[in-house]
């Protein structure tokens, strides 16, 4: 994984506080790193993936074999709009470079606190929309963008209480800021 792909999943994942026996779920998981590393965390709970992409999920699925076929992870091609998961079900969720393909309606934030058990934690990462300028991220797909600003009012029209959401700003190598927020469900 690159280093501008490796520090926010780190930053992310670090802010779960993942326990042996959690069980957490990975929206929009790309070709699969943090459901690996995740993995290892939560050696004695489960990993769910949920990703629109059929590519990323046979990417996903090739790189995770061996948790795959020890029954420890589960990989479900779908939106992370509607997820194919129980209420209150995980202890974790990680959401890394996703949030820009949310609808700005919260619809996904919804199903997020929706499947959490309480006092589970939303890990999110968004790269800032400066730096998204400048890395020509923004493409058809993107429905937001964010800056603090925008991420505190769109986290806080969300179901997550506001004194439970924190948003902390980080900085990645070449001048490159993102933004992670730690939600955590009543
Ligand atoms: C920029 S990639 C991030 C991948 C990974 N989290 C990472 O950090 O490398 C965004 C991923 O979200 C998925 N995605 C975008 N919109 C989605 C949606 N509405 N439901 C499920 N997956 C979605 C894409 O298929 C893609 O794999």
């Amino acid at each position: 994984m690159g280093l501008i792909n490796y520090l926010p999943n780190k930053q992310a994942i670090e802010r779960l506080d993942i326990a042996k026996r959690d069980d957490v779920l990975e929206i929009g998981f790309g070709p699969g790193w943090a459901l690996k590393a995740m993995s290892r965390l939560a050696h004695g709970g489960t990993i769910t993936g949920v990703d629109r992409s059929p590519a990323m999920v046979r990417l996903a699925q090739a790189r995770n074999r061996t948790a795959i076929g020890d029954g420890k992870l589960k990989l479900f091609e779908g939106t992370f709009e509607q997820l194919p998961l129980q209420n209150a079900s995980v202890d974790k969720i990680l959401a890394v470079n996703v949030i820009y393909f949310c609808s700005p309606t919260g619809t996904a934030l919804a199903e997020a606190h929706r499947v959490l058990r309480p006092g589970g934690i939303l890990s999110i990462y968004a790269t800032d929309c400066s730096s998204m300028r400048k890395l020509q991220f923004i493409g058809p797909e993107t429905q937001q963008t964010f800056d603090l600003k925008s991420m505190e009012d769109f986290l806080g029209k969300s179901a997550f209480a506001s004194d439970r959401i924190e948003i902390q700003k980080v900085w990645l190598p070449f001048g490159f800021r993102g933004l992670v927020a730690r939600l955590c469900k009543r």
